[in-house]
């Protein structure tokens, strides 16, 4: 048995919790799903998702792991041996096995793009010509293929070294570059024509949807897939966090920052989403990579370096979340069939992108059955929030009270009795009323 590995800092630790949480959930599902699900109401209800039911379970999330020591499943089992609530930990390892099997396809995507703005290709295209490009690509037999396992074999490689410093080093480097990047396009992105248009999109809700449940379970699993949340990421991260650091604090940092990533890369989307005749807000998981690259030729000369910046550092974003999601199972096969970081890492490394190559393919390429919408349905409508779902009662319900303050450093303090009673009651009865209104509209179609 080796010895578990710490995280040297705090901070170190939420820049890799960070990591985890800031990545294509940010920038590619948040733009497209808010432009699928009407804009601004959704952006509302997302946000009411972040802090009834996300942060509440993030904490919990940072106590399970801290106090269980172990991957999700050893750490349900650490702290309450033999009960059922460990099943959101198994749940847990498939979740994130799913997701990353397609999270591989669209950062595959984005190397692509990162390497047609370096080689010229994606540079000089004439206006409006991004679609094609796109689809072009995507419908193009074996290259999203061929980009899904280059990407995968960086995560593989990353994961199969256990270089965490590597890791710590590129989140205090280029996440602050991503942070200046998106900031700067936003600038520009109001300087268009369709900038009224997209900010009213963005920021002016439809009260009359705020009823429609159709978005409430578009920003639950958004909120849930945007923070890392219900797959045990967290879990898996804060076990390898030392006893001093404080939780609650680095659950809201992690919470603002991510929340913040999003808004700011709305503002970049929207803005060109309604300058350009042919982007539509409804355009699904292509929009960032027609809508973007259009507003990075439009910027002349300097677009392309533009998009070979923007590209690269979000590939480097997409790295980091993805290392978390692979280590969800990688931890958990270490400790369960006892075997050491490098064959745990293979075997569930290779596994995950074969499974992925079917999302991959049938995006507009040989496999008509849209796979990778079924996989991503599956995991944000179901299985994130089941696993959120039997977190927030774990630590609400199943684990004594006093301990669980103690461990979050929570005591006597008003946060901790409302955090509790959040976890006992809002968060478990939000998604529970979500969950059934997903069976219930799966089954009547
Ligand atoms: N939160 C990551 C993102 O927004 C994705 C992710 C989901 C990572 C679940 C880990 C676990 O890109």
């Amino acid at each position: 048995m080796e010895t578990r590995e710490q995280f040297a800092t705090k901070l170190g630790f939420i820049l890799a919790a960070v990591g985890s949480a800031v990545g294509l959930g940010n920038i590619w599902r948040f733009s497209y799903v808010a432009g699928e699900s009407g804009g601004a109401t959704f952006l509302l209800i997302y946000v009411i998702c972040i802090f009834l039911i996300g942060l509440p379970v993030l904490l919990a999330e940072f106590s399970i792991g801290r106090r269980g020591q172990s991957d999700v499943v050893g750490s349900f089992n650490n702290i309450a041996p033999g009960k059922p609530w460990v099943i959101a930990g198994i749940l847990g390892v498939l979740t994130s096995f799913l997701i990353l099997s397609f999270y591989g396809v669209i950062a595959g995507w984005v190397l692509y793009y990162f390497f047609s703005f370096v080689t010229g290709q994606a540079g000089g295209i004439e206006q409006e010509g991004y679609g094609e490009f796109f689809e072009a690509f995507i419908g193009g037999g074996l290259s999203p293929v061929i980009w899904q396992f280059i990407f995968m074999a960086l995560v593989l490689g990353i994961v199969f070294f256990g270089v965490k410093k590597g890791i710590e080093l590129s989140n205090k480097v280029f996440m602050p570059l991503l942070a200046l990047i998106l900031i700067f396009l936003a600038g520009y992105s109001l300087t268009l024509d369709g900038a009224g248009e997209g900010l009213a999109f963005l920021f002016s809700p439809d009260w009359t949807a705020f009823g429609d449940f159709n978005v409430w379970s578009a920003a639950i699993g958004q909120a849930f897939f945007t923070l890392s949340l219900g797959m045990g990421a967290m879990i898996t991260y804060s076990s390898y966090l030392s006893k001093q650091a404080k939780l609650p604090s680095a659950a809201g940092g992690v919470v603002a920052l991510d929340t913040l990533f999003a808004i700011v890369a709305g503002i970049v989307i929207f803005p060109a989403v309604f300058t350009f005749a042919s982007v539509e807000p409804g355009d699904g998981p292509g929009l960032i990579f027609i809508a973007l690259p259009e507003v990075f030729n439009l910027m002349g000369g300097g677009g392309v370096i533009f998009g070979i910046f923007f590209f690269f550092l979000v590939a480097i974003a997409a790295l980091s979340s993805a290392i978390s999601l692979l280590e969800v199972s990688v931890s958990y096969v270490m400790r369960q069939l006892n075997w050491n970081r490098r064959k745990a890492t293979l075997l569930a490394g290779v596994a995950v992108t074969l499974f992925g190559v079917p999302s991959a393919l049938s995006q507009g390429g040989p496999i008509p059955f849209d796979f990778l919408d079924l996989v991503d349905t599956v995991t944000d409508q179901y299985t994130l929030p089941l696993g959120g779902f039997i977190i927030a009662l774990f630590v609400g319900w199943g684990w004594n009270k006093v301990d669980v303050l103690k461990e979050t450093g929570l005591t006597d303090t008003t946060i901790g009795l409302i955090w509790i009673w959040f976890l006992r009651i809002i968060a478990p009865v939000g998604i529970l009323l979500i969950l059934i209104q997903n069976v219930i509209s799966a089954i009547t179609g």
